[in-house]
C-alpha cells in the first residue's frame, strides 16, 4: 500500500544532548513524507518530491497548523494497570499490593486480558505513540493477549511475561523454573514475529529470589537480542527494602550486574536514587533508563535528574515512560509537561527540541531501534504522529504570540495532550484520525 502526507515535519538525524541541536533537529515546513510497505520511500521538501512521486498516488494535505513527526516511544508501561489508572493515596510499595496486584490477578482470564490490551493499544496510538516495551503480568496468556492485538494492527512493541516469585499474593507468584520455562516458550512463539519483539521481565529485585534472578540471566545470554526490563531506585523505601533483601550486594543496581542483567537492551524503569557508580554502571553496560515523570509525581516518588544522567563525561542512554498506571496520561506531551517540571526541580531547564528527542528518536535509541522507529528518513518504519497545533482554543489563542518555531512546540509541551494528536500512522496505514467519522 503507497501512501503520503504534505505538511510541517520535525525530526532527529542524532542525540541533540551530545552533538547539539543545531546539526540533529531539522524542521522542514512544507514537506511530503511518502510511504509503501511499511516504510518511508521519499521525504523532503514538498517541491523536491511532489515530481517523483506517481501522479496518482493521494497525499493528505495537513495544512501549516499541523506538526507531523516519527510517532512517540514509551519505554516503560504495564497494559495490566490501565484499569486501575489514577488509584489513591499510597507510595510505591504500599500501592502495588493495594491496588496493582489484586488487578493483575484478573488477568489469568484471557478474555479480559484481551479486552484491556485492545484499549490499551487504542488508546496509546490515540496519543500518538507507536512503539513501546511493555510489562504484561505473571500469566502467558495476558502475553499472547498483547501481542496478538499488536499484531493485528502492525505495531512494533516489545513486552514479556512478569517474572516473580516471592513477596506477591499466591496466585501472582510463579517459580524460576516455571518463569524460565513460559518465558523461554514465549520468546520462541513471538520475538521476532513480524514487528514483535520479546522482553525478559523480572518485575524488580523485590519480587524475585536469587534462583529467579539467574533464570532471568540465563535466558539474557540465550538470548541477547531480547529486552530486560525491570525497575530500579524509584523510591527511598524500596531501596532500602531492597538493599535489605540483598545485603551481599554493593548496592540496588549491583544485584542486576551480579546477574548478568545489565546489558545492551537492558531497559531500567525510574533509576532516581542510583549513585554515580551506578550511573556508570549503567553507561558501561549499555543499559538505558526510563524517565517516568507523571509516575515518579504522582507516587510522590522523587525528582529524576536528566541532566545528570546525559551528561557527556558518561552518557546513558535514557527513554521516557509513561509507566501507567502509576503514570496519570497515555499522552507523552503530558509525560513531557512533567519531564520538564522535574528539570526545573533538578536545577535546569529542558528544551522543547531536546524533549521531542526524548519522546522519539532517543526511546528509539534507548531501545536500540534508532534504525527502524524514531526519525522520519528515508527507509524507516513509516510510524508517524501528526500534531495539530491549534488543538484547543487556549493553545490557539497562545499560538498567535509564538514568535519562533522553538516556541510553538514549546507551547505544544506544555499545554497539548491526547487532543493534540490528529492522526497516527502505523507501518504507513492511519490507525487514528481525530476528527474521521466511524471506522477508518
Ligand atoms: N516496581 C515494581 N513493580 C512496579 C510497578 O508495577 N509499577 C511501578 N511504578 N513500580 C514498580
Ligand atoms: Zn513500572
Amino acid at each position: 500500500m503507497r501512501s503520503a502526507v504534505r505538511g510541517p515535519v520535525l525530526t532527529y538525524s542524532g542525540d541533540p544532548f551530545a552533538a547539539g541541536l543545531d546539526s540533529t533537529m531539522h524542521y522542514e515546513p512544507d514537506a511530503i513524507v511518502a510511504m509503501e510497505a511499511g516504510r518511508i520511500t521519499h521525504f523532503g521538501p514538498a517541491e523536491k518530491i511532489d515530481p517523483l512521486l506517481p501522479p496518482d498516488l493521494d497525499v493528505t494535505p495537513y495544512g501549516k497548523d499541523a506538526l507531523i513527526s516519527a510517532g512517540f516511544v514509551d519505554c516503560h508501561v504495564h497494559y495490566p494497570q490501565v484499569p486501575m489508572i489514577a488509584s489513591y493515596g499510597e507510595q510505591l510499595l504500599d500501592w502495588l499490593n493495594t491496588y496493582t496486584f489484586p488487578v493483575e490477578q484478573k488477568f489469568s482470564d484471557k478474555d479480559f486480558a484481551r479486552s484491556v490490551a485492545s484499549a490499551f493499544l487504542r488508546e496509546s496510538l490515540r496519543s500518538g505513540t507507536t512503539t513501546a516495551c511493555v510489562y504484561c503480568t505473571v500469566y502467558p496468556q495476558s502475553v499472547d493477549a498483547l501481542f496478538e492485538e499488536a499484531e493485528a494492527l502492525g505495531m512494533r512493541l516489545a513486552a514479556g511475561k512478569v517474572m516473580m516469585d516471592r513477596n506477591a499474593p499466591g496466585p501472582l507468584l510463579d517459580t524460576p523454573k516455571s518463569s524460565y520455562d513460559e518465558s523461554k516458550a514465549l520468546i520462541g512463539k513471538w520475538h521476532g514475529r513480524g514487528r514483535l519483539m520479546y522482553a525478559i521481565t523480572p518485575r524488580f529485585a523485590g519480587t524475585s529470589s536469587r534462583e529467579q534472578l539467574e533464570a532471568a540471566g540465563a535466558l539474557c545470554r540465550e538470548h541477547p537480542d531480547c529486552y530486560m526490563q525491570t525497575h530500579v531506585a524509584e523510591n527511598k523505601s524500596e531501596v532500602a527494602w531492597i538493599e535489605g533483601l540483598f545485603p551481599e550486594r554493593q548496592g540496588y543496581l549491583d544485584i542486576y550486574d551480579h546477574y548478568a542483567l545489565c546489558r545492551p537492551r537492558a531497559v531500567f524503569g525510574h533509576g532516581i536514587y542510583l549513585s554515580d557508580a551506578e550511573m556508570q554502571t549503567v553507561h558501561r553496560t549499555g543499559s538505558a533508563l526510563a524517565h517516568c515523570p507523571t509516575s515518579n509525581f504522582f507516587l510522590g516518588s522523587g525528582v529524576f535528574n536528566l541532566r545528570r544522567a546525559v551528561t557527556q563525561e558518561r552518557p546513558v542512554r535514557v527513554g521516557l515512560g509513561t509507566d501507567l498506571g502509576a503514570g496519570t496520561s497515555f499522552s507523552m506531551l503530558s509525560t513531557l509537561n512533567e519531564a520538564y517540571k522535574a528539570a526545573q526541580l533538578s536545577g535546569y531547564a529542558l528544551s522543547a527540541g531536546h524533549a521531542y528527542y526524548l519522546a522519539t528518536r532517543g526511546g528509539a535509541r534507548a531501545l536500540y531501534l534508532e534504525d527502524k522507529v524514531g526519525s522520519i528518513a528515508v527507509g524507516m518504519e513509516a510510524d508517524l504522529v501528526v500534531l495539530d497545533m491549534k488543538s484547543t482554543p487556549a493553545i490557539a489563542y497562545r499560538m498567535q504570540f509564538a514568535e519562533s518555531f522553538e516556541q510553538a512546540l514549546f507551547i505544544q509541551m506544555m499545554l497539548g495532550d491526547d487532543r493534540a494528536v490528529q492522526a497516527t500512522y502505523v507501518a504507513g496505514r492511519p490507525v487514528y484520525r481525530r476528527d474521521a467519522q466511524g471506522d477508518l
